[in-house]
């Protein structure tokens, strides 16, 4: 302890840390809901350790620094652990420019084990930390008999009928040779997958979510009733042995092989190395990718290999010397909120973020997290000036979990959420039963063209090269793009403008000739790369648009059963909701944004500037099977017409004025109920359903329509590809190839890109030849191309 960290009162200053580590231990451990973070805990915990170490006279048999966590309590039996439960000494980075000095308890660790076993680069078992809760397992005879949490280590409590929930924990060894008695032990844990799905159901639905996947394997394993447990997706992975009564092979690592084989979720990381710079290869490896694991872990731990030498090394209080856990930085650390700000995104949604007090949280310096929405800012009751723990871990964007309010300053108000939007200042409005809020505003709104524009041109979407973020953003509020269409108005020269204008913007004008040539290079890329972005495909383009619900994989589903945008942008939603893997949701957000003249618009518009499909077709043949006028009746939902009533309508009637004109006595006779029938009795008189359906109707023949016959489906032979035409040809004309071309399904172009699929070259071909050489596209000359014609000709 260096002189200036040394307290005024030791006796006051142990006594307060005491005090405090009991009462995170009693939150953490009790009631699952800690309101300190490990990085301030482990704080704590040393400083008191250092001052127990300086002052021995201080030292108490019930300080925490001897004691593993909080006693069990609560409804459960006890269960006393045959073998304790020990904990981990812990090893932290410290201040150095060698690996030796920042990593040197780790050192230490290693260089007392070869002194004491007198060996040299000893052998260890490394394992990922996994940050969850501690439980052993009790088998006999290779049956599940009991599982208990560690609680303090000597007394844990009896949660077996929770853990018979788990899927991971076999209720019956496999395989063979298993000890008659033997105790597992390993973790508890929520899979990040699993935690993320929960709090995404919790904050749609007004529940509290799950500060980190830590507390919310501790809270479903603590739960009282077993279906909560159950219901929470869990998971477990082996790390150790308690109490075994049979053979074991000698090693550590050769046991948990072994648990594998009796059926053991053992996490794949585990491994072996071998001296401190193997331990210190695994510990950066594993940093590595610790954003990418599926779980959330601390640190790693390493252990002596070898059961003779762990025997040999023995414990030291509350953990054994023969292992320590080398911890990563902390994935939650507490700071200051500065602001809450509301961000609008491309389809309006509004979401309160919090701007905090920069801090570095598992190596990243933090700056903003999300709050997610207006409900979560209330339940959590966050407010500006409030120290919150914000958390960072995988790939998820960083959070605020919580407030600890026993430090709040005076003076803080409850915050709510603003009645307007920052941007544009529309109207904010909630949807019933939606936890978001959206700004009204659409696209008047420069948040929102912003956003929908940065989304048009994305790499999943049409895919224009060279417009990043930065341009696109620049672009609306330059007000020289309101909508897609007019990106593809831009000339070489407006972009340079542009160009010039941001530079002025950031105080970087450069005006020697070498920039402006720099500049419009880079104009003449990017028009290049949005002329390129014409020729797409349909399921992209419908991503493109943004219509809410409408992701990549449901365009797709679209794009296939309707075939062509036409089809898309006629469809009511009374049809879409009858195609598979459409739902309400998706085809009510549709039509709607169809129905928005000013969307139909942006659409024409963009048909207009030349975008095409490569892939646009016929409606699907499915379609026969699934559009149907019993489909078409069953998804109008008329009171007690369900699946059997809608197929006997639709039997006896062919068309909805075949079946309308029938009335009661008609229905009857084609097999419906008299509820039924009275129910279709009002429906007949509600003039807005009956025109819904009729045109639902009017849809589903004209699509069925389209769908080519049977047998004369026959594929053309160039459908789907894209051909260019270049030079002087000597047998047909230019128009005369494109022509035939075309009448074999090619779509013949322009320019050669990525896209083509051949280049046919005549006499005197230029640069299109040159670019498909750069390219690698397929060449055809004259004499191929006769010949491919000929062919056809004769097949068909
Ligand atoms: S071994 C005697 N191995 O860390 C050693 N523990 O701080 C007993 N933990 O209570 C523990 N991953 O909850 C061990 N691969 C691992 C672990 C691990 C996570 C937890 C466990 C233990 C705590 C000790």
């Amino acid at each position: 302890m260096t002189e200036r960290n040394r307290p005024a009162d030791p006796n006051d200053r142990v006594a307060a840390l005491r005090a405090q580590i009991e009462q995170a231990n009693h939150r953490y451990q009790v009631l699952d809901d800690p309101d300190i973070t490990d990085a301030d805990y482990d704080r704590l915990m040393r400083e008191l350790e250092a001052l127990e170490a300086e002052y021995p006279e201080l030292a108490s048999r019930d300080s925490p620094t001897r004691t593993v966590g909080a006693r069990a309590t609560g409804g459960f039996a006890e269960v006393r652990h045959a073998l304790p439960m020990l904990s981990l000494g812990n090893a932290f980075e410290q201040e150095g420019d060698t690996g030796r000095e920042r990593f040197r308890e780790v050192a230490e660790f290693e260089r007392r084990i070869e002194q004491t076993l007198d060996r040299k680069e000893p052998t260890f078992s490394v394992e990922p930390k996994l940050d969850g809760l501690a439980i052993s397992l009790r088998y006999e005879n290779g049956l599940f008999v009991q599982g208990a949490t560690r609680g303090d280590g000597e007394t844990g409590e009896d949660v077996t009928a929770n853990l018979r929930t788990i899927r991971a924990i076999p209720l019956k060894l496999r395989g063979k040779g298993w000890p008659e008695v033997l105790e597992v032990r390993g973790e508890v844990i929520m899979l990040r997958k699993d935690f993320e799905a929960f709090n995404e159901y919790a904050r749609t639905h007004g529940e509290k979510p799950l500060a980190n996947p830590r507390n919310g394997a501790a809270g479903s394993l603590r739960q009282l009733d077993p279906a909560i447990t159950a219901k929470r997706r869990l998971s477990f992975f082996a790390y150790a042995v308690g109490v075994v009564d049979g053979e074991l092979p000698p090693t550590h690592s050769a046991t948990l092989q072994k648990l594998r084989q009796w059926g053991f979720p053992v996490p794949p990381e585990v491994g072996v190395a071998t001296g401190f710079e193997g331990l210190l290869a695994y510990f950066h490896r594993i940093g590595d990718s610790r954003d990418g694991l599926p779980y959330d872990i601390d640190g790693v731990v390493y252990k002596l290999d070898d059961y003779a030498g762990q025997r040999e090394m023995g414990f030291v209080s509350r953990a054994p010397r023969w292992a320590i856990a080398h911890k990563f930085p902390a994935q939650e650390q507490s700071t200051t909120l500065l602001d809450i700000q509301i961000q609008i995104g491309r389809t309006g949604a509004a979401t309160p973020r919090a701007r905090m007090e920069p801090v570095q949280v598992a190596g990243v310096t933090v700056t903003y997290a999300t709050l997610h929405n207006a409900d979560q800012v209330m339940r959590l009751d966050v407010r500006i000036g409030d120290t919150v723990i914000v958390r960072r871990a995988g790939d998820v964007i960083p959070e605020v979990v919580r407030v600890v309010e026993d430090q709040r300053p005076e003076g803080t108000v409850p915050w709510s959420m603003p009645t307007h939007c920052p941007v544009c200042n529309s109207a904010l409005i909630r949807e019933e039963g939606a936890a978001a809020w959206r700004c009204s505003g659409g696209l008047i709104c420069a948040a929102q063209r912003k956003e929908a524009l940065i989304h048009f041109a994305s790499r999943r979407a049409l895919d224009i090269e060279g417009l990043g973020e930065r341009f696109a953003e620049a672009l609306v509020e330059l007000d020289m793009v309101r909508t897609p269409a007019d990106l593809y108005r831009m000339s070489v020269d407006d972009f340079v403008d542009m160009k010039q204008c941001l530079d002025e913007l950031d105080g970087t004008t450069p005006d020697t000739v070498k920039a402006g040539k720099i500049a419009t290079k880079w104009a003449e890329n990017l028009v290049e790369g949005i002329a390129a972005s014409k020729h797409t495909t349909l399921p992209r383009f419908l991503f493109g648009l943004g219509i809410m619900h409408i992701g990549e994989s449901t365009a797709k589903t679209l794009a296939g059963w309707l075939g062509s945008l036409d089809a898309v942008r006629s469809t009511p939603a009374s049809v879409l909701r009858v195609l598979p893997d459409v739902g309400n949701e998706v085809a009510t957000s549709i039509a709607s944004f169809f129905a928005q003249p000013g969307n139909q618009e942006v659409v024409d518009d963009l048909i207009d500037v030349g975008i095409t499909f490569s892939d646009e077709g016929a409606p699907s043949p499915l379609l026969k099977t699934q559009l149907t006028l019993e489909a078409l009746i069953l998804s109008t939902s008329i009171e007690s017409v369900a699946k059997v009533y809608a197929g006997n309508l639709a039997k006896a009637f062919d068309s909805v004025d075949a079946l309308l004109g029938a009335g009661t006595e008609g229905w009857l006779k084609a097999g419906v109920k008299k509820k039924a029938a009275g129910s279709l009795e009002a429906f007949a008189g509600n003039d807005q359903a009956v025109q819904e359906l009729r045109e639902a109707e009017a849809t589903m023949r004209l699509l069925l329509s389209a769908i080519p016959q049977a047998g004369t489906t026959r594929v053309l032979p160039l459908e789907g590809k894209t051909v260019v035409v270049t030079g002087t040809l000597s047998m047909l004309s230019r128009d005369q190839v494109k022509e035939q071309l075309e009448a074999l399904g090619a779509k013949v172009t322009e320019s050669v890109s990525k896209k083509t699929t051949f280049l046919v070259v005549g006499n005197a071909a230029g640069s299109k030849l040159k670019e498909a050489h750069r390219l690698g596209i397929e060449v055809w000359d004259e004499a191929r191309l006769s010949n491919f014609l000929l062919q056809q000709k004769n097949r068909g």
